[in-house]
């Protein structure tokens, strides 16, 4: 039976990219298996996951949250850029960064944070609230984490050799919120619990069509094109990228594979979303198997780029030392 679909076009934000779909699975299906044994995306549905966070909304986690603090990123448009506190020192002595925050952090208390959503008009700074579920949370929120389908995870964990478990994020966004195209460098089960998210995914091997700020950079393993008004002059093989895209709505996890890139935003006039993430670390690299995967010559990138960064420690000769090693060389 077709599902019922519970948005329309009118709620995704227009792009130029071309998209195929991801394709979604039962939690039943021998397949899903496959997809996450070759790191390729899936939406798996019936899991049950996250069942016991069903009656997560406002009302029920300000009551339960707990008087812990929550980090609430608030931004001027709708878009929450990601970026390294960390990295902004070491980058201020580059001339060609001029680097501003695009959003700013700040702790909230639950009720705090539901109370200004609820208070929300247009032209005040929108939120988001990213997470990760810790101590303390009270003792009914406890009870629901306890009861996420942790048997159905932990076997998938460990049928694919994934490493620990690292954290779950909780991610409360206002309708319309975009978090930008990055990757992540670990394994991510996302699991959708209110509301619907849009997420456009690339493969790692699809580097060049998204060209990824330097590692040093504040805002490291996000794409530098926006997508809504891509200056082709600068990134001109963006014109190549290929994604590959999925709705999700309650119930679904959607596998996103390490390195992949995503883009995700909850739909316009949708109200807000929840969404749980399980990262896991990568599991040991064992044989190494050659030709190498995508994603594996990603993380060679990274290694070499963090070198010569290190060693050159000026990151402006690091273009140049590379056109000397490979011009003529490694070219035709
Ligand atoms: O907005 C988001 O749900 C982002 C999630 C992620 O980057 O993993
Ligand atoms: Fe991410």
């Amino acid at each position: 039976m077709a599902e019922k679909r519970c948005w329309d076009q009118s709620q995704l934000r227009k792009y130029d990219i071309p998209l195929d779909e991801i394709p979604r699975l039962s939690v039943r299906d021998p397949r899903v298996d496959e997809f996450i044994a070759e790191n390729k995306p899936v939406v798996i549905t019936d899991t049950k996951l996250v069942a016991s966070a069903e009656r997560w909304d406002l009302d029920y986690l300000e009551q339960n949250m707990g008087n812990g603090d929550f980090s609430v990123f608030l931004s001027r448009n709708h878009k929450f850029k990601y970026f390294d506190d960390k990295k902004i020192a070491h980058a201020s002595g580059d001339s060609r960064l001029d680097f501003t925050p695009p959003t700013r952090r700040v702790d909230m208390k639950l009720p705090d944070f539901t109370r200004r959503l609820r208070q929300w008009r247009r032209g005040d700074e929108r939120m988001y609230l990213q997470q990760a579920l810790n101590n303390t949370v009270g003792p009914a929120i406890v009870q629901d984490f306890l009861n996420f389908r942790w048997d159905w995870i932990n076997s998938k964990q460990r049928t694919h050799s994934w490493g620990p478990l690292t954290s779950n994020l909780l991610l409360i966004a206002m309708e319309g919120n975009v978090t930008p195209c990055h990757y992540d460098e670990q394994q991510n089960f996302f699991a959708e619990v209110r509301g619907y998210k849009r997420c456009i995914l690339f493969p790692p091997e699809q580097f060049e069509c998204l060209y990824p700020h330097p590692v040093y950079h504040p805002h490291d393993r996000q794409s530098q094109v926006d997508f809504e008004r891509p200056d082709y002059a600068r990134f001109p093989k963006f014109r190549e990228a290929r994604g590959q895209e999925a709705i999700v709505g309650p119930g679904d996890v959607l596998y996103i594979p390490i390195y992949w890139w995503h883009h995700i935003e909850s739909l316009m006039r949708g109200g807000y979303t929840i969404s749980v993430n399980f990262w896991y670390k990568a599991g040991p690299t064992g044989q190494i198997v050659y030709p190498l995967k995508d994603h594996q010559k990603v993380a060679i990138m990274r290694n070499v780029e963090k070198m010569l960064v290190e060693a050159l420690q000026d990151p402006h000769e690091v273009g140049p030392l590379l056109r000397a090693l490979v011009l003529g060389r490694y070219t035709d």
